[in-house]
């Protein structure tokens, strides 16, 4: 009788192979962020008045940084000091585009995105909230929060 045993067995090892590179390659492609909206790098001091203006990004409502001047600072997300230093520009820039490809719960708005918005202003609908260039602006300026 010939051993057919075995040789499942020894598939095990490469599919086990192959199922971890799968998932290192989606980590990786998670990792790698999104490229430029405009094809041009933003203004820091642009997207800097944008990150603490309460009409336009709004982004202390929920987050804290080394904004020494702005009394109110918000602890829903974290902190944005040294954000610059952990996260790549490509990083960055998804998680203003679209925060729901990494975290679908996130509370974060999707400050690039028109599809799928639910409960939107008619000002607001089938437009996102900030440009393309605005976004580019944001990034440029937390790239600068190295500490
Ligand atoms: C309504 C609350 C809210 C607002 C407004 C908001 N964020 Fe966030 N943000 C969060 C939360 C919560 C997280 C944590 C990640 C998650 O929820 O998945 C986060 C995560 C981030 C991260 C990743 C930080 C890290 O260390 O991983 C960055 C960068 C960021 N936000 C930037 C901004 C900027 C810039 C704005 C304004 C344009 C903004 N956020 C507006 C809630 C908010």
């Amino acid at each position: 009788m010939r051993r057919t045993g075995s040789a499942p067995s020894r598939r095990m090892p490469s599919v086990r192979a192959a199922l971890i590179l799968l998932l290192l390659a989606g980590a990786a492609r998670a990792e790698e962020g999104l490229p430029s909206l405009t094809g041009e790098s933003g203004d820091p001091d642009r997207g800097r008045a944008i990150v603490l203006s309460r009409q336009r990004g709004l982004c202390l409502l929920c987050h804290a940084g080394p904004f020494p001047e702005e009394r109110f600072q918000g602890d829903l997300g974290p902190s944005l000091a040294g954000v610059g230093a952990r996260l790549s520009e490509g990083q960055l820039r998804l998680r203003l585009v679209d925060g729901r490809r990494l975290n679908p719960e996130t509370i974060m708005p999707s400050y690039y995105r028109t599809e799928g918005l639910v409960r939107v202003g008619p000002a607001w609908q089938g437009r996102p909230i900030l440009a393309a260039g605005e976004i580019e602006d944001v990034v440029a300026f937390l790239l600068t929060l190295r500490d």
